[in-house]
């Protein structure tokens, strides 16, 4: 190994690879001075140190490193649903920045409250009550906070290896090792069943693991509290319609709130603007956050039913940047653009057309143990052996950084899920350049 570039990987997970030395191999002498510096004054932690490459600029579906070189980016942390810097976005904002760029939190604003309104109106009519936080986590942490107020319950049932967000409390409810690592005892407490995932388990188990919950509920009196991602995001599990019906009944028999968190897949990826239309439920509590922003502003939020506003006398959130009139403009703005320019209906038939691509794709290729998605959110399950389904982990990182060098960024999940999350903007040619970067990575590997 290169001993200038040594220092940039000494962390024990994803990013300390030989397919991550290599790559940082090929970058030039500007980049790699400038993640040393990044390196150097930046806390280290998992997952994020030592960084990918430096970037400079951001556009429509591209992002662009201080080379000028470009990216398709897949990932985007799930907030570029209307792509970087739209027009509808940035001139909302910039706006929005000459008149009030910050509310303080014992007044108001317009542009929140209008906000706020927008998203019970395209809600079902029981979700009428929104909090507003500055990010994710601490929307499920005010979420928490809510279901102890109303149930007067402490433990929560949450799904093994899920995330819900990197504070103590969203990590006690967060199934991921890496975030719960030395961190001793947490709360909640929290029992965890295990994910109904219909590839490993086969379809016909899932209705299983939801009855898993009911008997948890039975053992457990002192649950108040259901916490899941509606379709998970991370290696894109997608539950059946009876899963999600079967929860539901369960929770309500048990009297046990069920919070679905949709932070990163709500507003239209999953083709629809939120994913429990999918499934004929409607939550207690619904966590909404990532591309509410637009990928400009940091804003998340809490919707949950009238009967629940029951906590005048407590501070579930009371965060300073509470009712940010940017991020409510910037939200207003990816709200209105994603309406108007029919973002979910073409989300509908990008997921036709990838769909059909993948399955192509997944007989041409046999370490393709699995495809699976919905909208514009896929996953490319690579294995070893279709029927050991043991995890293809380094052909995964080859593919990756094959395809990061030919302009296509994306994330691996679980070691071996390619997880494809591209803006909702993006164009059918570009879904076909991304398509045929996937197809000679996986030729390179599999040759
Ligand atoms: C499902 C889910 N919940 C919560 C969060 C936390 O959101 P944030 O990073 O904005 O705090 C994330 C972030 O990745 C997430 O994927």
């Amino acid at each position: 190994m290169d001993e200038s570039i040594r220092h940039l990987y000494q962390e024990g997970d994803v990013n300390f690879s030989e397919g991550r030395g290599e790559w940082y191999s090929q970058l030039n002498p500007q980049t790699l001075e400038w993640l040393s510096r990044d390196a150097a004054v930046f806390l280290h932690q998992s997952l994020s140190t030592p960084c990918l490459n430096v970037i400079e600029s951001c556009e429509g579906i591209y992002l662009t490193d201080i080379n000028g070189k470009r990216y398709m980016d897949f990932h985007g942390n799930s907030v570029h649903q209307v792509g970087y810097r739209n027009s509808y976005v940035t001139d909302r904002l910039k706006a929005q920045l000459d008149i009030l760029p910050f509310s303080p939190r014992r007044y108001t604003n317009k542009v929140a409250i209008e906000l706020a309104e927008k998203l019970v109106s395209l809600l079902p009519a029981s979700l009428n009550r929104v909090l507003f936080a500055p990010g994710g986590t601490s929307a499920v942490g005010m979420a928490l906070k809510l279901a102890r107020r109303i149930t007067g319950k402490q433990k929560v049932v949450s799904v093994q290896g899920s995330f819900h967000g990197a504070s103590l409390d969203a990590i006690a409810v967060g199934g991921e090792e890496q975030f719960r690592k030395y961190m001793g005892q947490l709360y909640p407490e929290t029992i965890f069943i295990p994910q109904a995932d219909r590839y490993r388990n086969g379809p016909d188990q899932e209705l299983q693991f939801a009855e898993l919950l009911d008997e948890v509920l039975t053992r457990n009196e002192d649950a108040g509290a259901f916490i899941a991602e509606t379709i998970r995001n991370t290696d894109v599990q997608i539950p059946s319609k009876p899963y999600w019906e079967k929860i539901r009944e369960v929770c309500d028999r048990h009297q046990v709130l069920l919070i679905l968190d949709e932070i990163p897949i709500a507003f239209g990826r999953m083709g629809t603007l939120f994913a429990f239309e999918q499934y004929g439920i409607v939550p207690d509590i619904l966590c909404l956050g990532k591309g509410l922003g637009a990928g400009a502003f940091p804003i998340a939020a809490i919707i949950t039913k009238e009967e629940y506003n029951i906590a005048g006398d407590i501070s579930l959130g009371h965060y300073t940047h509470e009712k940010s009139p940017m991020g409510a403009a910037a939200a207003l703005a990816m709200i209105d653009y994603t309406i108007d320019q029919h973002l979910i209906e073409k989300v509908q038939a990008d997921e036709s057309f990838i769909r059909k691509e993948l399955t192509i794709f997944k007989d041409e290729f046999p370490m393709i143990g699995d495809i699976r998605g919905k909208g514009l959110l896929w996953a490319v399950e690579l294995v070893k052996d279709p029927l050991t389904k043991e995890r293809a982990v380094e052909e995964a990182e080859a593919v990756l950084y094959y395809c990061l060098k030919h302009g296509l960024s994306f994330k691996v999940s679980q070691g071996n899920v390619l997880q494809l999350c591209p803006p909702l903007i993006i164009t059918r040619e570009q879904i076909t350049d991304a398509l045929l970067i996937i197809r000679g990575a996986l030729q390179s590997v599999q040759s």
